[in-house]
This record gives structure tokens, C-alpha cells and sequence, in this order.
């Protein structure tokens, strides 16, 4: 059994798998899961320590399908203890309050799980199946990924290579392996890449202070967007709008606190330590095709949504779901016929998420080069969504996971 593994362990270790999975995150991790179910045999080479991966804060809405995979393969178990189910979600704004029943319009809802309880629960179970998950080893670079793929790491002073069949790019929005996607243009420039860059960040904390609501709250005010969210009945998570240049420098706590109970306009949320807190960019980006020969990108590799909707780990657990099914197909009948298919399966899905949380976002947010005419039209628009059950369910359906596929 290899968790954590020495130098010493990489050396005897490297060498060839079916599967090598660039990347430690709920994407790469779960695809190692499933194959290992189907008797598929990978390694996952993660640049950083375990310790890392498994207090990393990120995200943490799940959606019906992404909680009813890791139940259905058999790693539910303690979200299903832990996480919170929501039938719905409040909308704030101009002093108003309405609700989103997603239960009611939609059949379905979501759990809120933090992104690091899943990755913690999937390492451990790798681990417990014995599988192989090599912390601290770097990919640097990918070769002949049109036939017999291997991928180059670093781990410590050693320079290693692992031979596979196939090379899965789970490695998130910094990564290598999607600058190996071939350009609409031809050479390999990282694909034909679709991109926004939206003029604000989110201030995120994680604070010791109980939620001050059951469901969370998305709040628009004409300061700017807050969410209040939640971990546990003793911790919240807690965003602000600022601008995207912003530091941390200029948010001292006091500063923190009033500007989340003046835009989420709630009383009841007191002040607490803060545990984390940090700024992360909005971006929306696409790369198509997600494969090139015998490599095949998912999660962040291969696409990013601002987090309004709450579609990150959403979208690399599908993307898995669904390469973990071609690579099955592939090696039990040796037919590339689904594995080909992969890009564009995955790809209706990620265009519908993408477009979904465009629109949450450009719905909630104050856009700093904005008019007060346009503040007005976002207000008619959530009284809209707020008060007509065609808007609602278009939001709900969205949110608790609308699949294209399978519509
Ligand atoms: N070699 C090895 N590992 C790498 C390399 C590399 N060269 N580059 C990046 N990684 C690792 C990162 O350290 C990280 O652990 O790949 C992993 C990618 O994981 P995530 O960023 O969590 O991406 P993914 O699994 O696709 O999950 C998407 O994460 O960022 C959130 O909002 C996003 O919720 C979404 C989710
Ligand atoms: C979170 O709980 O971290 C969270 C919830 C909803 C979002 C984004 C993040 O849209």
C-alpha cells in the first residue's frame, strides 16, 4: 500500500500504470476511485504533500448527481452524516428576501459538503484499496501523448518518468497538461481556449461563528455581492464582492464583518476568529477539445466557472464519471469508439454550467464600470426570478445540476 511515499518507494515504484492521473483533487482522485471499481489500474502523481491537498478550502455545494456518485460508488458514508441538505436557497436584495424551493420546483437539492472533506474521504479510501497516490511528485512535462504516453516528474532532486496507456489532466487550472491541447491553429498552444476575466474577486473567510440562516444566502446590494454559506452548525463561509486588485491588507476584520452583515442586511451574524480567508480571481474558461491522442483533461484543467454558481467540483466530478466509463468501455471491448466521444459528451454539460454561472454572476454583482440604469434592470430581474415560477425554475433547475445529455 502506497500513501506518502519515500524517494526510495518512487524508484521502485515508477514505471508503468494503464492510467497516469496528473493531479490530486476531487477530479483525479475520483477517477482513480472509479477505475479501481471497474479494475482499471492508475497512479496519481500530486505536486504537493497530503497534508496540503486535504486542508486546501474551496467550495463546497454538491449537487444531487455529484452526492449521489460518491454514494453510489461507495464514498458517501460520512457526507451523507456530515453534509447538510438544502432544498433551496434565499435571494437578498433591496431590503427584500425571497426563496428558491429547489425541492419544490425542481424534485431535487443539494448538500453542503466543503471540496476538502471530499478529497479527504477519497485519499483515504484510495488508500485503504491500495491505491497510489504519489504526494510531492511534479509532473513536468508529457511525452508522445498520440501513442505510448509518459509522463516526466520531479520528486525531490530525482527526475522520473511514468509510462500509461492513457494520461488523464487532472491537474487544475495551473497545470501542464492542457498547453498540450492542439490550437484551432495547429502546434500545441493549449487548445482553443475560451475565456473571461471578470472585473471583481471574492473575499472569502472561514469563521468560527454559527450560521446565521439554514439555506444560504446570496445577497446583491448595490456595494457589491456577499454569500453567506456554511460548513457545520459551528462554522460559516462567508464571500464579499471586492475589487479585483484588491489585498487582503485592505480588509481588516472589523472591516469584514460590517460589510457581510450590511450587504447579507442580517443581524444575526456575529463576528468570530477567522480560521482562513483569501481573494480569489473570477474567471470563466473553456478548452476545447478536452483530449488530444491519449490524453484527456477534466475538472479545472479543462474549464473554470466563477464559483456564483457553485459548479467547480460539480463539473470534474462529472467529467470523471464519464472518462471513468469511456476508459471501462475502452479496455473491456478495446474500442476507442466512446473514449473519441469523451471531449464533446463532457462539453454540453461545461457550456451549460459555464453560461449558468456567467449568469448568476452577472445577475449579483455590481459591475464597477456599470450605470444605475443597469443596477435597476439587475433589481427587476431578481424580482423577476423571484416572483415567476418559469424564472425560478430556470435558476433552480441549473443549480441543483441540469445535464443536456440527459434532458
Ligand atoms: N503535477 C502534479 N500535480 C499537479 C500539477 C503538476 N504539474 N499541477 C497541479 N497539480 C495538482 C494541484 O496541486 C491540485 O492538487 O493538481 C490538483 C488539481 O486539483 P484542483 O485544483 O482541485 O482541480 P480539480 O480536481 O479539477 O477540481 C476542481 O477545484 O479549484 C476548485 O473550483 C474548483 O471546485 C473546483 C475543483
Ligand atoms: C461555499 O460554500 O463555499 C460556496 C457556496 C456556494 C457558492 C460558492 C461557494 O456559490
Amino acid at each position: 500500500m502506497y500513501g506518502i511515499i519515500t524517494e526510495e518507494a518512487v524508484k521502485s515504484l515508477s514505471g508503468a500504470t494503464k492510467v497516469g492521473i496528473i493531479g490530486a483533487g476531487p477530479a483525479g482522485l475520483m477517477l482513480s476511485h472509479l477505475l479501481h471499481r471497474q479494475g482499471i489500474e492508475s497512479v496519481v502523481l500530486e505536486q504537493r504533500s497530503r497534508d496540503y491537498v486535504e486542508k486546501r478550502v474551496r467550495a463546497g455545494v454538491l449537487e444531487q448527481g455529484s452526492a449521489d456518485l460518491l454514494v453510489n460508488s461507495g464514498v458517501g458514508d460520512r457526507m451523507q452524516r456530515e453534509g447538510m441538505l438544502h432544498d433551496g436557497i434565499k435571494l437578498r436584495f433591496d431590503g427584500e428576501e425571497h426563496r428558491i424551493d429547489f425541492r419544490t420546483l425542481t424534485g431535487r437539492g443539494i448538500t453542503v459538503y466543503g471540496q476538502q472533506e471530499v478529497v479527504k474521504d477519497l485519499i483515504a479510501r484510495r488508500l485503504a484499496d491500495g491505491g497510489e497516490i504519489w504526494f510531492d511528485a511534479e509532473a513536468t512535462a508529457v511525452e508522445r501523448v498520440d501513442d505510448h504516453p509518459s509522463i516526466n516528474y520531479r520528486c525531490g532532486n530525482e527526475n522520473r518518468s511514468l509510462e500509461c496507456d492513457i494520461v488523464a489532466g487532472c491537474d487544475g487550472s495551473r497545470g501542464i497538461s492542457n498547453r498540450l491541447i492542439p490550437s484551432p491553429s495547429g502546434g500545441r498552444q493549449g487548445g482553443g481556449v475560451y475565456q473571461r476575466d471578470w472585473p471583481f474577486a471574492w473575499l472569502g473567510i472561514l469563521a468560527k461563528t454559527p450560521p446565521a440562516t439554514n439555506e444560504l444566502i446570496y445577497a446583491y446590494h448595490e456595494r457589491g455581492f456577499a454569500l453567506h454559506s456554511m460548513r457545520s452548525p459551528q462554522i460559516s463561509r462567508l464571500y464579499l464582492q471586492v475589487d479585483a486588485a484588491e489585498t487582503m491588507d485592505a480588509w481588516p476584520e472589523h472591516r469584514i464583518w460590517d460589510e457581510l452583515r450590511l450587504r447579507l442586511n442580517e443581524p444575526d451574524l456575529h463576528p468570530g476568529e477567522i480560521i482562513e480567508d483569501g481573494i480569489t480571481a473570477m474567471r470563466s474558461l473553456v478548452t476545447e477539445p478536452m483530449q488530444c491522442g491519449n490524453l484527456f483533461l477534466a475538472g479545472d484543467a479543462a474549464h473554470i466557472v466563477p464559483p456564483t454558481g457553485a459548479k467547480g467540483m460539480n463539473l470534474a466530478l462529472n467529467d470523471v464519471r464519464i472518462m471513468a466509463e469511456d476508459l471501462a468501455h475502452f479496455y473491456r471491448t478495446g474500442s476507442r469508439e466512446r473514449l473519441d466521444r469523451y471531449s464533446s459528451q463532457c462539453l454540453q454539460r461545461v457550456w451549460r454550467a459555464e453560461h449558468f454561472s456567467a449568469w448568476m454572476t452577472g445577475l449579483l454583482h455590481r459591475d464597477p464600470g456599470g450605470d444605475p440604469f443597469e443596477h435597476k434592470l439587475r433589481l427587476s430581474y431578481l424580482r423577476y426570478v423571484s416572483t415567476s415560477t418559469a424564472a425560478a425554475t430556470t435558476l433552480a433547475e441549473n443549480y441543483v445540476g441540469f445535464d443536456p445529455v440527459l434532458a
